[in-house]
């Protein structure tokens, strides 16, 4: 019931009492919480093979992705993660960067001023956008409302289900689960329907799901089929969309309650930026704002756990970790750990500014995670935040009606219990 009602609570105080290994039962299972990056090195990076996904919550975000990149293992997922890592290349991910300064322009002349406005929603639609339009090339008026749509339903419906803990499989003898299972066969056609219109018509487009069609395997010659590709597409959306988001809406809540700092990141983005150009170059003329995206990073980390099954027994910091037992990793205890961060409880967006830059281990810092299955968007979430962010500090102004710190509600990402309010002004540029 403590896990139900405040998991960051009951992992931290499970860390402040038991130390950086410890164990503890749910159900039939025992789980290891392991809290020292050492640890985490060794289950993520060292001894990876040896921990699968072979768990319950994974099959849950299979029910709405299929078998994709997420949750698969072993050779499966060694063969998926080759097929799809060029589609997130330094190259690839520059030319998508047009897209998402033309999107994040758009939607900047599009936001009312001087009114209270929802800015998770705001955003969320924004960051949808650009998921539709670098996933498939959709705009708004050529479908792209029916994918964010249904796919933003099945997301809430799927978020229900985890909140209620509903881990099983959906039976459509209930009727919530109907709904669930209704979406998602809708959701499933629609992105068949995409796939095959675009076999049907090759456009020439660029965009990540013809990157992932043309993908094919170094080692056996192969590609991937449209229902696998049906499953990745649904993967990025799942993985990429909300983790986004929700970082982007931790930022204006601590952005729009800190006037100075805003002033600061405004303008150095103002100075360091020209006419909407933007490139991996322009990221390291705005250390400033990447320092403080990091930090919100640290302190709101969207994927704030993950866990693993270990298929056979393992040593992780002195302590014997036996075959079958669930390993628990939270980046949020991480981010707070004391022996490896100053002052772990206070924002500071100076934090990863050059040498001031703490936390020397580099499993001490994991909001993607690390190893080879470290997140494969990581550089695209990165250039989207930056360039949203930028660009909203250097035209507007951001103030909050209210600026008591919303309640943090871990789901499956770390969201805001609430959505917040914030009112735009604009600035006068030189
Ligand atoms: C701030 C935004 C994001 C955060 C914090 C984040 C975090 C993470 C983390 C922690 C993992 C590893 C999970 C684990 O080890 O169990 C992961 C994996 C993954 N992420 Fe992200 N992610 C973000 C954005 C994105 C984006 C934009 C995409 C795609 C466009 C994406 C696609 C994926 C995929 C496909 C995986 C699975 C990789 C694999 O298992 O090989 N993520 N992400």
């Amino acid at each position: 019931m403590e896990i139900q009602r405040d998991p960051l609570g009951f992992l931290t105080y499970l860390h402040q009492t038991y130390g950086d290994v410890c164990v503890h039962r749910l159900g039939p299972f025992d789980y290891y919480l392991v809290a020292h990056p050492d640890g985490i090195k060794r289950i993520l990076q060292d001894n990876h093979p040896n921990y699968s996904k072979r768990l319950i919550d994974m099959q849950t975000v299979g029910y709405v992705s299929g078998p994709g990149i997420l949750i698969a293992d072993g050779a499966d997922w060694m063969r998926r993660r080759r097929l799809m890592q060029p589609a997130f290349h330094r190259d690839k991910i520059q030319q998508m960067m047009l897209t998402m300064v033309a999107l994040t322009n758009a939607w900047i002349q599009e936001l009312p001023v001087g009114q209270r406005l929802k800015a998770n929603s705001s955003i969320t639609l924004l960051t949808l956008r650009i998921a539709t339009n670098t996933l498939f090339s959709l705009d708004l008026d050529q479908g792209a409302s029916e994918v964010m749509e249904c796919f933003s339903k099945l997301n809430e419906l799927l978020i229900r289900r985890f909140r209620a803990g509903k881990l099983f499989r959906p039976i459509p003898l209930f009727s919530d689960d109907r709904v669930f299972l209704r979406t998602l066969r809708r959701f499933d056609e629609i992105i068949d329907g995409i796939i095959a219109g675009r076999r049907a018509r090759p456009d020439g487009s660029f965009d990540l799901l013809s990157m992932l069609m043309l993908a094919r395997d170094e080692e056996d010659g192969g590609f991937l089929s449209d229902i696998e590709l049906r499953s990745e597409i649904k993967t990025l959306l799942l993985a990429g969309f909300e983790t986004t988001s929700n970082a982007l809406g931790w930022s204006v809540f601590e952005l729009g309650r800190r006037p100075e700092l805003a002033e600061t990141l405004a303008r150095e983005a103002e100075e360091s930026l020209g006419a909407g150009e933007f490139s991996h170059e322009t990221l390291t003329r705005i250390p400033q704002l990447k320092s403080f995206f990091e930090e919100i990073l640290r302190v709101y980390p969207p994927a704030w756990y993950t866990a693993r099954r270990a298929e056979a027994a393992d040593t992780l910091c002195g302590f014997e970790i036996p075959a079958g037992a669930r390993v628990v990793v939270s980046p949020y205890l991480l981010h707070r750990h004391p022996e490896f961060w100053a002052e772990p409880n206070e924002f500071d967006a100076t934090r990863f500014l050059g040498s001031h830059r703490l936390g020397a281990h580099r499993f001490s810092y994991f909001p993607f995670g690390g190893g080879p299955r470290q997140c494969i968007g990581n550089q695209f979430a990165m250039a989207e935040s930056l360039i949203i962010l930028a660009n909203l500090l250097r035209t507007y102004r951001i103030s909050l009606p209210r600026t008591t710190p919303p309640e943090v509600r871990p789901l499956i990402t770390l969201r805001m219990q609430e959505d917040i309010e914030m009112v735009l002004e604009p600035r006068e540029r030189p």
